[in-house]
């Protein structure tokens, strides 16, 4: 009978994987268009891990939107030194929304930092995210909106089987794949072969955006949970994780939400809060305004690298509401890569400034109001966020255990 090792194999896969990973989006470039370096990204993990107040096990994850070092062909991007340099885990982020050349440039810097770094690099790897919106830019409020060019889902499935291969028989082989894109993309049907593709789900989702909708803070927490619920619901029990959310600290009003610190901490407390260290969470984000600050801005420490948050990020006077009373880890949910925590780091950072939000409409509708800020080199738009219900997965896999 094998069921017993098997039963402790699962256990002790589980009870190594219960923490979630937290961190931010970081992009490649700051406002200025300049190339972020080494020592660039090594003061931002390094300050953002030792945020005043942080919540749960702290900042000590990074979400990337590109492999490539800016100013270069396909070198690997400077975060992951930095990134090892500093401990932090990655979620890597291969941009796929500009063409088979770009692609390859991306697999390439990969495949040399997998050689470069070996597993000083590769156990820090939380994920691969191929792709960032791109389902979102070929949607009809990505075009209307001029986003940039995204990639058909056939297009993107086809680069994770050759991010898969490429990995294979590395030291980064196993760590999950998947892609991150807007909950519209993700409900929409015709997109259903990336999601076949992916060992995970990357969610985007910005309620401050969603202006056909009553958007206010007020009602932003239901329309996160909305969002998220409905792109469980589509993904089949794959995990689901938050790879961008987030509410401006300044900016234009957008439908009924106002951007300003005590809305923003306000978003912060009632959908932060509980997912932090319970689902794999990259908020959106660390710092935006570097040098100049972006309208709308959601960066939570201003144009300065501080330790010292712009509002009470302690998650500790929780605002009373019924979804957001769990704030501290709530038991289910597992590292995303509940099968794997080995994997993935995230490199990549282009500068999230943009049109992070766009999805996040319910109606698939993105606000034009969230053009893309930065582009990274290549164009990195889009800042996703990945949310992560990782307990549904659990779940599932807890009822696969009983059914051995
Ligand atoms: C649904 O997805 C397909 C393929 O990505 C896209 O062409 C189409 O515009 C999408 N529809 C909507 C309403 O977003
Ligand atoms: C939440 O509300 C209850 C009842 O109004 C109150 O007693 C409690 O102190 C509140 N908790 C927090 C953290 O504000
Ligand atoms: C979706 O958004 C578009 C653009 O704002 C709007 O015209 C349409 O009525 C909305 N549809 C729904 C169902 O809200």
């Amino acid at each position: 009978m094998h069921r017993p090792s098997h039963l402790v194999a699962l256990a002790a896969t589980f009870s190594s994987a219960l923490a979630a990973f937290q961190g931010f989006n970081y992009g490649s470039t700051f406002t200025s268009g300049a190339a972020k370096q080494q020592s660039d990204f090594e003061a931002e993990f390094k300050t953002a891990q030792g945020l005043v107040g942080a919540p749960g096990g702290g900042f000590t994850s990074a979400r990337l939107y590109t492999t490539v070092q800016g100013g270069t062909a396909n070198d690997p991007i400077s975060a992951i030194p930095a990134a090892i340099n500093t401990k932090t885990s990655l979620l890597l982020g291969i941009w796929c929304s500009a063409g088979d050349a770009t692609f390859a440039s991306e697999l390439q810097a990969l495949k040399s930092a997998i050689a470069k770094y070996g597993t000083d690099f590769t156990k820090l790897v939380a994920g691969i995210s191929v792709g960032s919106e791109d389902l979102y830019r070929i949607s009809p409020t990505g075009l209307l909106n001029k986003e940039n060019p995204g990639a058909q889902p056939s297009t993107l499935a086809r680069y994770i089987k050759e991010v898969r291969d490429a990995i294979s028989g590395t030291s980064l082989a196993g760590a999950p794949i998947g892609h991150v894109d807007t909950w519209t993309a993700w409900v929409n049907g015709s997109n259903q072969a990336v999601i076949d593709a992916s060992d995970w789900i990357g969610v985007d989702a910005y309620p401050y955006f969603q202006e056909t909708q009553a958007n206010s803070v007020a009602n932003s927490k239901a329309l996160f949970d909305d969002a998220v619920g409905a792109t469980q619901a589509a993904v089949g029990g794959k995990p689901v994780w938050i790879t961008e959310t987030g509410f401006p600290v300044s900016g234009k009003t957008v439908g009924q939400a106002i951007p300003g610190l005590e809305n923003a901490k306000t978003y912060w407390d009632q959908v932060g809060c509980p997912l932090f260290g319970a689902t794999n969470t990259w908020w959106y984000t660390f710092q935006d305004a570097a040098p100049a600050t972006p309208n709308p801005s959601f960066g939570i420490i201003g144009n300065s690298l501080t330790t010292t948050p712009l509002f009470d990020i302690s998650c500790k006077k929780v605002t009373n509401t019924t979804s957001s009373t769990s704030v501290g880890p709530s038991a289910s949910i597992s590292k995303s890569s509940a099968t794997n925590p080995s994997t993935t780091d995230r490199v990549g950072g282009g500068s999230p400034g943009s049109d992070a939000g766009s999805g996040s409409g319910s109606n698939g509708t993105v606000p034009t109001s969230s053009t893309p800020s930065t582009t990274p080199a290549t164009n990195f738009n889009g800042a996703g966020a990945i949310s992560g219900s990782v307990g549904a997965a659990f779940a599932a896999v807890m009822v696969a255990i009983l059914a051995l």
